[in-house]
């Protein structure tokens, strides 16, 4: 199940991720938001991150204007790791390297057909499992612990 999130920002590049996973046969669950209207991008950031936390959904996607915003706000949900990415390149490294659990982007930023593809690599790329990786990533839980109660 992927989890998925967006701002009046995102509202209009949701519909495009939408049609992408529905046409692939993934499942989602909207987090919304579910209108153009102005709202505020940490209210769905949350419900998106928390459902990815808990497990009740493996991935999440985060789209807003620019992708910062929503990825910061998920970012401060224990056990999240949002990629803020724009790049083909980086959607498949931060899988490899960094096992993101989520992805964001910005509908004011990159267009439909980009985003597409950077998703397309974000799902279909596992992370590595090297030593190394996942010695970093511990280390990165470890502030998590130090600093999130
Ligand atoms: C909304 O205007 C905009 O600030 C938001 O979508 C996002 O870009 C924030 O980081």
């Amino acid at each position: 199940m992927i989890a998925l999130a967006c701002d009046h920002g995102g509202f209009g590049l949701k519909k495009t991720v939408t049609d992408y996973l529905e046409a692939k046969g993934l499942a989602y669950k909207d987090f919304g938001t579910f209108s153009a209207q102005s709202c505020d991008y940490p209210d769905f950031a949350l419900a998106a991150a928390e459902a990815v936390a808990s497990g009740e959904c493996d991935r999440g996607i985060l789209i807003c204007g620019t992708g910062i915003g929503i990825s910061i706000a998920a970012n401060k949900v224990k056990g999240i790791r949002a990629a803020h990415v724009h790049d083909v390149f980086s959607a498949k490294a931060t899988r490899l390297h960094n096992d993101a659990n989520m992805i964001a982007f910005g509908e004011r930023v990159i267009g439909p057909g980009l985003a597409i593809e950077i998703l397309d690599a974000f799902l279909n790329t596992p992370f590595s499992g090297d030593e190394r990786h996942q010695r970093r990533i511990d280390k990165i839980t470890a502030i998590e612990k130090k600093y999130f109660k």
